[in-house]
């Protein structure tokens, strides 16, 4: 694949197989991506790779806070408090179009509460990738770890991996660093889930849509 296909190839992936990753393609994976850009070459990133026992502990804790009903609180405001058209409406339309590909129904909060319960478990995968900034860090910051987080994907992509960007393995920060013994004030950016894709289960063939960059876009000449 060259870059182009491996762009479009790539999508997020809510289920995968049973099956390891091996250790050294983790290793590839985060050896070609220290190549990525940040501001004035700050490098911020700090990574957590949690695989094994330590995975499993991980996120039987985190899956428990939200069964238990513990309110998410992420070290920052991910999502407006208040939203507003058109954002509301993709928002709306990508939850619709998942629950409709899982054929859950609208008023079965049930099955809706174990979708999302999935998530702290990062959908089964064999690896999480955990991202942190250390708490002297600025917005700008932010920045340069959206950037490491999508060559990661490009580049698990190309080797045949699957991935989910996932806000939700940053919505229990005090847990995470706690388990993964990192500062208590560190910022949890995000997870990225990643293993193998199980194409068997229905809600890998969920697709997004894009709006034409037209309308983003403005040209000047
Ligand atoms: C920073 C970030 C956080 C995300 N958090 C979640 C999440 O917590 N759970 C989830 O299922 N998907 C999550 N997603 C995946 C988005 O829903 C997905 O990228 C979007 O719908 C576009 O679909 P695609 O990735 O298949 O192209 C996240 C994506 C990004 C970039």
């Amino acid at each position: 694949m060259n870059i182009t296909e491996v762009i479009k190839n790539r999508h997020s992936v809510r289920s995968f197989l049973d099956k390891n990753v091996a250790i050294n393609d983790i290793k590839k994976i985060l050896d070609c991506v220290k190549h990525s850009p940040s501001g004035t070459n700050i490098q911020p990133w700090q990574i957590a790779s949690v695989t094994g026992n330590s995975k499993k502990n991980l996120t039987d804790k985190m899956q428990q806070e939200f069964l238990n009903g513990v309110q998410p609180k992420m070290d920052y405001d991910y999502y407006p408090s208040k939203w507003v058209d058109p954002f509301a409406s993709r928002r709306k339309e990508c939850g619709l179009a998942m629950y409709k590909t899982l054929n859950i129904k609208r008023e079965d909060k049930q099955k809706q509460k174990d979708q999302w319960a999935a998530n702290y478990r990062g959908f089964d995968a064999p690896v999480l990738l955990f991202f942190f900034l250390d708490k002297s860090m600025q917005t700008g910051a932010f920045i340069d770890i959206g950037i490491i987080m999508q060559s990661i994907m490009l580049s698990a992509t190309e080797m045949g991996l699957a991935t989910c960007p996932q806000a939700s393995l940053a919505m229990y920060p005090d847990v995470v660093k706690r388990e993964l013994n990192f500062d208590r004030k560190s910022i949890l950016v995000a997870g990225i889930a990643l293993g193998y894709e199980n194409k068997k289960n229905i809600i890998n063939s969920y697709r997004t849509d894009r709006e034409d960059l037209k309308k983003s876009t403005k040209y000047f000449s």
